[in-house]
């Protein structure tokens, strides 16, 4: 059985978490494979309720291991904590950190916070998790390796160079203070100590599981549309979060694929800044916020909350080759009277159905919308397809036709139960 890719089909936290947690019964290995600790991915299950940040969300099945692929940045202090709320919670899944993730250190948060309130109106709106900073590194050839808190004697005669680079620009360029040299060298002990078990050449786990015929689950982070080649660049993340990261965050080739799943919302969620043509600002957007609880699971903020956007979505199933999609709350739009899906942009006085991926451009675009009556009942924790209301269903297919993809999941709350298997993915 080959690998399965469960990519974002929109700006992030369309419900990936929950939806890994259900694939992943019949799945012996998942596996991050891009961003880091700025994801948050909610898992509910018999377990709890868990918000993970870097550890994959197969930890809730005992035969799943789970993998954090070369093309993650760990930040060791919230992996181990992580990993300590695991073993609380007796979580079964086991876990592997690739030797070749690069290292988040306390420099790039730092970094990551600095350039964001020097960028003034013109911020990204980060997590302030330092993912951009630690990745500028692994690029730039001066980043650590997990696989370096190995060889600690190496690293801490390699770290005070890196350290001097970096306190030249805080204190030179940003007017801050310096590293705290002896906080970090403690820190780097302390990981040294605490990871160690789980660093492994993490792609002959899942390369293996492969050649065994069996299902490897890939688990996305963040969405296609901040993917940082393909999203609304510069209000995009520092990783490639589409299929392409698969493969090189991971060591798995394309040969290996059974198929590409996109993830969408039934509505659509941002954090931080960025275009977003189908945003609603007023009361209605208020009320879906509330209703949704739409916070961000890593820093609480509140998401911006609009309309389904299909031109977005088009754009996204493109560079991702997605063959099916996997809607999520969908029990969020229970009672409303219509719904509306944002088919078409006005753009400059014109009708246009492609995606301009330029932010400036999409700033500009202002949505055309179908409108498209509500339901009554509800579809909240359904789980069989006949149970759907009749206009519950023409929505989903309206979403199938608009992006040419048919759906194979349907997400109707955040528990683990609450799932309609249209079609087994694997
Ligand atoms: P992720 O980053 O893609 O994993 O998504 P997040 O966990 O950040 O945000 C998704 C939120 O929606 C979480 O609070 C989930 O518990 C919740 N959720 C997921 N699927 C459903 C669903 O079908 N219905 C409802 N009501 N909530 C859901
Ligand atoms: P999950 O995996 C939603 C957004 C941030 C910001 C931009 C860049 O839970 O879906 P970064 O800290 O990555 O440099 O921030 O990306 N962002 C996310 N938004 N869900 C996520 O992850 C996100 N990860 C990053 O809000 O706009
Ligand atoms: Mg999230």
């Amino acid at each position: 059985m080959p690998a399965y890719a469960v990519i974002g089909g929109q700006w992030g936290d369309e419900g990936k978490g929950k939806i890994i947690d259900v694939l992943a019964r019949d799945a012996a290995v998942v596996a991050r494979y891009s961003g880091g600790n700025n994801a948050g991915h909610t898992v509910m299950n018999q377990y709890g309720t868990f918000k993970f940040h870097l550890v994959p969300c197969g930890m809730c099945w005992p035969e799943t291991m789970n993998i954090i692929g070369n093309g993650v940045v760990v930040d060791p202090d919230v992996l181990l904590e992580e990993i300590r709320l695991a073993e609380e919670a007796h979580l079964p899944g086991r876990l592997a950190v690739s030797d070749r993730a690069h290292l988040i250190m306390p420099y790039h948060i730092t970094m990551d916070r600095l350039q964001e309130s020097a960028r003034g109106k013109n911020a990204i709106g980060t997590t302030g998790r330092g993912i951009g900073p630690a990745y500028v590194d692994k690029v730039n050839r001066t980043g650590v390796r997990v696989g370096e808190l190995l060889d600690l004697e190496d690293l801490l005669i390699r770290l005070p160079e890196l350290v001097d680079a970096k306190d030249t620009v805080f204190t030179k360029v940003h007017g801050a203070d310096p590293v705290d040299r002896e906080g970090l060298f403690e820190k780097v002990r302390i990981w040294a100590a605490g990871l160690g078990p789980f660093i492994q050449p993490v792609e002959d786990i899942a390369g293996r599981a492969l050649d065994n015929g069996e299902n490897v689950v890939l688990e996305g982070a963040q969405g296609a549309l901040l993917d940082i080649d393909h999203g609304t660049y510069p209000y995009v993340t520092s990783s490639n979060s589409t299929v392409g990261g698969t493969m090189t965050g991971l060591g798995i080739g394309p040969r290996r694929f059974g198929g590409v799943a996109g993830v969408f919302k039934a509505y659509c969620t941002r954090v931080g800044a960025g275009p977003f043509p189908t945003e609603l600002s007023g009361e209605l957007g208020e009320t879906i916020r509330q209703k949704a609880g739409e916070f961000g699971t890593t820093t609480g903020r509140p998401r911006r909350c609009g309309w389904f956007d299909a031109v977005a979505g088009r754009y996204s199933v493109r560079v991702n080759d997605f063959d099916t999609m996997i809607i999520t709350r969908l029990d969020i739009l229970d009672g409303f009277e219509t719904i509306n899906v944002c088919v078409a942009y006005e753009l400059d006085g014109e009708r246009i159905e492609r995606f301009p991926i330029d932010s400036a451009v999409l700033e500009r675009c202002k949505p055309i919308y179908e409108e498209i009556p509500g339901w009554e009942g509800t579809t909240a924790g359904l789980t069989d397809p006949d149970q759907l209301p009749a206009d519950a269903r023409r929505y989903v297919e309206h979403l199938e036709r608009l992006l040419g993809i048919p759906a194979s999941i349907i997400s109707t709350g955040p528990t683990r139960d609450e799932t309609i298997i249209i079609r087994q993915l694997m």
